[in-house]
């Protein structure tokens, strides 16, 4: 049986006044049955202010990325073992907004993940496919394609999460249909069936994309969906506590 797991990617957005989202979350949880793990994962400078808040309740505090290397010539990168040392617990790899805007193959993701790995971190490795690849009948062979080479041969035996992220969804109030979800949910179980037996069961899949309130319950029901990355709406305590409240 899976744990399920609901996790709030902030992207580039939050200051140091936007703590206070993060005691606002950490408080609200108190109030709500312990049905599933809650992580933010907040923009790397703010990741060691959300784990201090964070300490000692029920939220956890992820990063948005990480280096494959552990140091070096790298400027302007930070490695897993920098995040782990800060009071990360995960790091978000493979994000279709790193694999655009900076990229990113699934060869680097997977280095990525291993870094994660190494580091005592869990990585949520994302995969997804763009609005022309779906409209091609082509999203189930993007999607294993993706799964494929961006999980590391190391995640035998250790915990990671996979984030289903269509595109096309993300940030544009336009959800993936039950169907869809269930569809591309089915097929990532089996896959992770296929190459980590035994594994598979307990390694949650998330589903994200323009996941709000109104539709969390009826996403979160859906067949292998174990939970959420949110974006927008994990910025406002309210939301994002809501779509915990909908597991
Ligand atoms: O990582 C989160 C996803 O990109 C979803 O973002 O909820 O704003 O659509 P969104």
């Amino acid at each position: 049986m899976v744990r399920p797991l609901i996790a709030g990617n902030w992207k580039m957005n939050g200051l140091s006044g936007d703590s206070d989202t993060i005691s606002q979350i950490a408080r609200g949880l108190e109030g709500l049955d312990n049905v599933a793990d809650c992580l933010i994962c907040p923009p790397a400078t703010l990741i060691s202010k959300a784990a201090d808040t964070a300490s000692g309740t029920r939220l956890t505090v992820g990063a948005q990325d990480c280096h494959a290397n552990v140091s070096g010539a790298h400027t302007g990168d930070v490695s897993a073992e920098m995040i782990a040392d800060i009071g990360a617990s995960h790091v978000i790899v493979g994000h279709s907004e790193r694999r655009a805007d900076h990229g990113e193959s699934n060869e680097v993701i997977a280095a990525k993940a291993e870094a994660a790995f190494r580091a005592g971190l869990v990585p949520i490795i994302c995969i997804g496919e763009t609005l022309d690849e779906r409209e091609a009948g082509q999203t189930i062979e993007v999607v294993s394609s993706q799964l494929a080479g961006s999980i590391p041969a190391g995640a035998f035996g250790k915990a990671f999460v996979v984030a289903y992220e269509p595109v096309w969804a993300i940030g544009t109030g336009k959800v993936a249909s039950v169907d869809q979800v269930e569809e591309v949910h089915d097929k990532i179980r089996e896959i992770l069936g296929e190459r980590f037996p035994g594994q598979a069961d307990e390694t949650p899949i998330l589903y994200g994309g323009s996941m709000k309130p109104g539709n969390a319950a009826e996403l979160l029901a859906a067949s292998n969906v174990d939970g959420g990355l949110i974006g927008g709406a994990s910025l406002k305590a309210d939301d994002f506590l809501a779509i915990y409240g909908a597991c």
